[in-house]
């Protein structure tokens, strides 16, 4: 059977933990799973070392989970949506645990609860010590290839959405054989994040915004694009994309030092265990400032380290590190996005037919600043809604289209420019003058020109906020506007404002 033979059927863009969970949630109902590459191989979920927040322990309920997501999301979080996700993160515990995720569990049977920058209470649940996406990907990719309704069509890329009066058409796709246009009207993306963007980032090369770029196409409003989260501590050193030191190190009693071994975040509130954008930045300014930049796990963790995190361990001994002997050296790197396409609580976006889910997705959980662990969470519950919302809505026939090819996106002349302009601290300049080059490319309609799309919306997003907030830091707006506003952009909207920026002058390109 061709793939165009079982047309009609929901399409589900994305083979991490939202897409596969999403298609579980449907079953029985037949669905098509398309995925870049083999399940499993690139999905950025896999190498999520932090585990999934809930509200699990004697301590702990969800209105303290709330009110910690509430506080690092810096006043602009969605209040509402943030709730019913967070009172649901137990329940997504369970259900991974029925899909058989095999948990980290205490003696007695319970989940083992660890601890991350600004949780008030031990609330992140891990499998497999610092290799919980791994693990939760195991037992998903099995689940998923035992469920004969899941279609999983493995080496296929989407490269544009079909929109007619308004409503999704189908998907354009390239595969093994060339371009295949296939006819539906009901499309979820869960195609992760941004990292292949930037030069440092700690996610898969292949995430480079495809999933933003598809909507975007297609029509969709995208949210608060400009909030980009930087983790704090990769390991610094050549590898691309970098090796992430997870925060549960620093959860276990970590300190983070400079050459001269200063805590020279002690008098930061919260110190290490400080909101990440608080924490990147004080890193990044003590780096531009000239100093180096160091993890001291020696006495905590210490010589348990190894046992605690054997994936970290591991990778650092390639490095010639033994993290209970030596200094880790780190430095930010881009993590996660916390903007992404603009959905409501069912995950419906503004473009009928198409729904969204996991990173791609912008629910207005995490706000400015995502909770450590709570996007994994996140991705779990949204999964379940979006099904929900898709189930038993008919199949509608749409007019098969003719296939034509798009190239494969190529966000190499793109990673500059982000890295530059759009990383930790950002000043109006440097995005005007990105968002002209961004601009110069995305209309070039070449294989940058997605990617360049995407990096546009980005800037004219950070331009336009005029303000600094959780992750979004700006030199000339350094403190907070009076009211927080979520922002909104299309890329028809990006591309007109872009075009209105003056001529760039010589000493900013
Ligand atoms: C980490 O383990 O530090 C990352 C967890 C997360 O990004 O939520």
């Amino acid at each position: 059977m061709s793939v165009e033979d079982l047309g009609g059927r929901p399409v589900i863009i994305g083979g991490g933990i939202a897409g596969l969970m999403t298609a579980l949630h449907l079953a029985p109902e037949p669905v098509l799973l398309l995925s870049r590459t083999p399940l499993g191989a690139e999905a950025s979920s896999a190498w999520a070392q932090g585990g999934l927040a809930a509200s699990l322990g004697d301590d702990d309920d969800p209105a303290l989970h709330l009110a910690d997501t509430l506080a690092a999301g810096d006043g602009l979080c969605d209040g509402e949506m943030a709730s019913r996700i967070l009172n649901a993160a137990p329940g997504a515990i369970e259900t991974l645990a029925g899909f058989g995720v095999r948990f980290d569990r205490i003696p007695e049977g319970t989940p083992r609860l660890g601890l991350e920058a600004a949780h008030s209470r031990r609330r992140i649940v891990h499998a497999d010590g610092d290799g919980s996406g791994r693990e939760i990907m195991r037992a998903l990719v099995a689940a998923v290839r035992s469920t004969p309704t899941i279609e999983v069509v493995e080496g296929f890329e989407a490269r544009r959405l079909a929109v007619e009066d308004g409503r999704i058409a189908g998907v354009l796709m390239s595969g093994p054989a060339g371009p295949v246009f296939f006819a539906t009207g009901r499309v979820v993306l869960a195609t992760g994040g941004i990292g292949g963007l930037f030069d440092d980032s700690t996610n898969p090369l292949g995430s480079c915004g495809q999933g933003l770029a598809l909507a975007a196409r297609a029509g969709a409003a995208l949210a608060d694009l400009e909030f980009i989260q930087f983790h704090p501590t990769a390991l610094d050193g050549s590898n691309r994309p970098m090796t992430l030191i997870s925060e549960a190190v620093r959860g276990e009693g970590a300190t983070i030092v400079d050459e001269t071994g200063r805590r020279f975040l002690d008098g930061v509130r919260g110190a290490e265990l400080a909101p990440r954008d608080i924490v990147a930045r004080a890193v990044w300014n003590h780096l531009a400032d000239g100093h180096r930049v160091f993890l001291d796990a020696r006495e905590k963790p210490g010589p348990a380290f190894a046992g605690q995190f054997p994936t970290i361990a591991s990778a650092c001994s390639k490095a010639g590190l033994d993290p209970a002997r030596d200094l880790i050296p780190v430095r930010p790197a881009q993590h996660y996005h916390m903007g992404g396409v603009a959905v409501d609580g069912s995950g419906r976006t503004s473009v009928a037919g198409l729904l969204a889910c996991g990173e791609v997705a912008s629910t207005g959980l995490h706000g400015a600043n995502r909770l450590a662990s709570n996007s994994l969470t996140e991705a779990v519950v949204c999964a379940r809604c979006v099904a929900e919302s898709l189930s038993g809505t008919p199949a509608r026939r749409t007019k098969p289209a003719i296939a034509s090819d798009y190239p494969s996106p190529d966000p190499t002349p793109v990673r500059p420019l982000l890295s530059r302009a759009l990383g930790v601290v950002r000043d109006g300049e440097g995005l005007k003058a990105a968002a002209r080059t961004l601009l110069a490319l995305a209309e070039r309609k070449d294989a940058a020109s997605d990617p360049a799309a995407v990096g546009l919306m980005i800037a004219m997003a950070a331009l336009q906020r005029r303000e600094s907030r959780g992750a979004h830091y700006r030199t000339d707006f350094p403190d907070h506007a009076a009211v927080a506003r979520r922002s909104e952009i299309t890329l028809q909207a990006a591309l007109a404002a872009a075009r209105e920026l003056a001529p760039a002058l010589e000493s900013v390109t």
